[in-house]
């Protein structure tokens, strides 16, 4: 095949590709098996593999892995990663919502909920269109750069073309073991004889820092967006900004609601402390936080969280165990070991 030919093949099949993904993560649609998204993949590796100078870094061949980081770069975030305040207490809720209406002169405002995703929190650069860095939060300030690691979730775009896309931006979200590919994997695994994984947690922030990022692939991590930043955006309330980023292809859990006020937020927290345990991905709680943006800028920080947003965290349910008389211990990557002999 000539190089021109060859160009034209990478284009469609990218295209194609990337399309299916769409499908696949955003509406929830397969058009092709498994077998035959991997057949195209292939047929895609094996032209960049012969026409290495047309292979592009953010190519959906990305998204199999390949690379091996054997120590991972440190980044600073542009904007500090900040933690939520948090609270299992109504009460204390209330006296949250009292705040922001005393700090905003009683004026109207609403909030934005969304469930509280237990994963790894990520931050997502993209320049011209491209994701050029994936850091974690690290301390806040800075964090490991893993993004060849992150390339191989496939919900996460890899190139984004859409009319008016800023020449920068950052997106965050949760980085998450779905609960079937923690079940599955761990199946495997008990096949094998290999050690468990403790729990989707701990699996997906082990998983993200691993130095193969093919074993990463394997894993389907998958991750939900919450939050968009950069300058002159355009925007004024997180609800838009919610929607920009679904526009833009990135997976946002269709859990989130506007509430017009804390009462509302209450019915939310009602509504949903069942029926998460239907949603993919573990969840601890829910996050509120306020709608409007100028509003959030009046209300501002404490040292190390924002005024205008709180965790509320449902109560933690006991699990019925059995007592085994074995010890574990959760490594560095997810893994559980088994230290004593046991029957399993
Ligand atoms: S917003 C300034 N939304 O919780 C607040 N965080 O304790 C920015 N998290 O580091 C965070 N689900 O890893 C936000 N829907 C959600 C979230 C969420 C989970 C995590 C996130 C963050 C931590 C804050």
């Amino acid at each position: 095949m000539e190089a021109a030919a060859a160009r034209e093949k990478i284009q469609a099949l990218t295209e194609k590709i990337e399309e299916l993904n769409h499908l696949y993560y955003q509406n929830n649609e397969s058009r092709v098996s498994d077998q035959e998204f991997d057949l195209l993949l292939k047929r895609l590796q094996q032209l960049e593999e012969a026409f290495p100078e047309l292979a592009d870094p953010n190519s959906p061949t990305q998204r199999v892995g390949g690379t091996i980081t054997k120590n991972f770069a440190q980044a600073t975030h542009q904007y500090r990663m900040l933690s939520l305040g948090n609270t299992y207490s109504p009460g204390e809720l209330q006296d949250f919502d009292g705040r922001v209406a005393k700090g905003l002169g009683h004026r109207d405002y609403a909030y934005c909920c969304e469930l509280k995703f237990d994963g790894v929190a990520i931050s997502l650069i993209y320049e011209q269109g491209r994701l050029v860095r994936a850091v974690t939060r690290g301390d806040g300030t800075q964090g490991d750069v893993v993004t060849e690691n992150v390339k191989t979730i496939r919900s996460i775009p890899l190139y984004i073309e859409h009319p008016d896309l800023p020449e920068r931006f950052e997106v965050r979200g949760e980085v998450f073991l779905p609960r079937k590919e923690f079940d599955r994997i761990n199946a495997e695994r008990q096949k094998a004889g290999e050690p468990l994984l403790a729990n989707p947690r701990n699996a997906a922030s082990g998983t993200l820092k691993m130095q193969d990022s093919s074993i990463v692939a394997k894993r389907r991590l998958d991750c939900y967006c919450y939050q968009l930043l950069g300058e002159n955006l355009g925007l004024d309330t997180h609800e838009e900004a919610t929607q920009r980023l679904e526009a833009w292809g990135f997976h946002v859990s269709p859990t989130y609601k506007k509430c017009a006020d804390i009462q509302e937020v209450f019915a939310y927290i009602e509504e949903w402390e069942e029926k998460r345990h239907s949603l993919p991905v573990d969840t601890d709680g829910v996050v509120l936080k306020l709608n409007d943006f100028t509003q959030r800028e009046e209300l501002g920080f404490t040292a190390k969280i924002p005024r205008w947003a709180i965790a509320y965290k449902y109560a933690a349910e006991s699990m019925p165990t059995r007592l085994l008389g074995i010890q574990y211990q959760v490594g560095r990557t997810g893994l559980l070991r088994r230290w004593h002999n046991s029957k399993l």
